[in-house]
């Protein structure tokens, strides 16, 4: 009976420290074969890098020349009103046709404006964002003042999508990623809305858009 007990001890014991040896035992290890991969499928295919030679086609190229006559539609963004904010190199001073001056369009900018332009700018857009308190190297201008009201939303589409420059140094940086062309619009919209809110008057008087 004493004997059959040792037994079983030793027998889980050894079946143990097995289990755990190979449960630990290879972790951490360098191998310099491609792990089990048990169903291919076609996950794994030769392919070939932009401007990378291929000795397949007789010109030894990898990339084909585009077929003649091939014109570029939809990515050239030609519409310059739309897609830079000015026309023959002046700042429009209108929205784009793509765009209309709706509820919806001044919403999403106030959505986007309190997310990425009040921190600097402030809610109110008098720059005094939150920013302001924690640091005195950023002065964030105030858009209210006579010159920022006097930007046409040309400039400001333009400001918010190439940032600007003060010397060497970002004043403000670029929006291009956050905002898309449409939302930088909807941007410039709510900007306009804020400016309007202190001075309704003196912009009726000038037939300001
Ligand atoms: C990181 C802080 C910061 C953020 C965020 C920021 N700005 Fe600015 N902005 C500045 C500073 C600083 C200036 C002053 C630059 C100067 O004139 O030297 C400025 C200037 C401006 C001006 C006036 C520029 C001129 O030439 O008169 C406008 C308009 C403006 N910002 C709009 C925006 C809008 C719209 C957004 C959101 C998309 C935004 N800013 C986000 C810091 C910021």
């Amino acid at each position: 009976m004493m004997r059959l007990r040792l037994n079983w001890i030793a027998f889980v014991v050894l079946v143990g420290s097995v289990t755990c040896l190979g449960l630990t035992g290879c972790r951490g290890s360098v191998s310099s074969r491609p792990p089990i991969h048990l169903n291919p499928n076609m996950d794994n295919q030769a392919y070939l890098q932009p401007q990378e030679p291929s000795s397949f086609f007789r010109d030894k190229r990898g990339m084909r020349p585009l077929v003649k006559g091939t014109v570029a539609r939809g990515f050239l963004r030609a519409d310059e009103h739309f897609y830079a904010g000015k026309v023959k190199g002046k700042y429009v001073k209108t929205l784009p046709k793509q765009i209309k001056l709706t509820k919806a369009l001044l919403a999403r900018g106030q959505e986007r404006y309190n997310i990425y332009c009040a921190p600097c700018h402030g809610f109110q857009g008098d720059g005094k964002g939150v920013v302001t308190y924690y640091s005195r190297a950023i002065n964030p201008a105030n858009l209210h003042d006579d010159l920022r009201r006097s930007h046409p939303p040309g400039k400001i589409y333009d400001l918010i999508a190439n940032g600007k420059m003060s010397g060497k140094q970002i004043a403000m940086p670029s929006y291009r990623s956050q905002l898309s062309v449409k939302d930088r619009w909807a941007v410039v919209a709510y900007v306009r809305a804020l400016q309007l809110t202190r001075y309704p008057v003196a912009a009726l008087k000038k037939g300001q858009k």
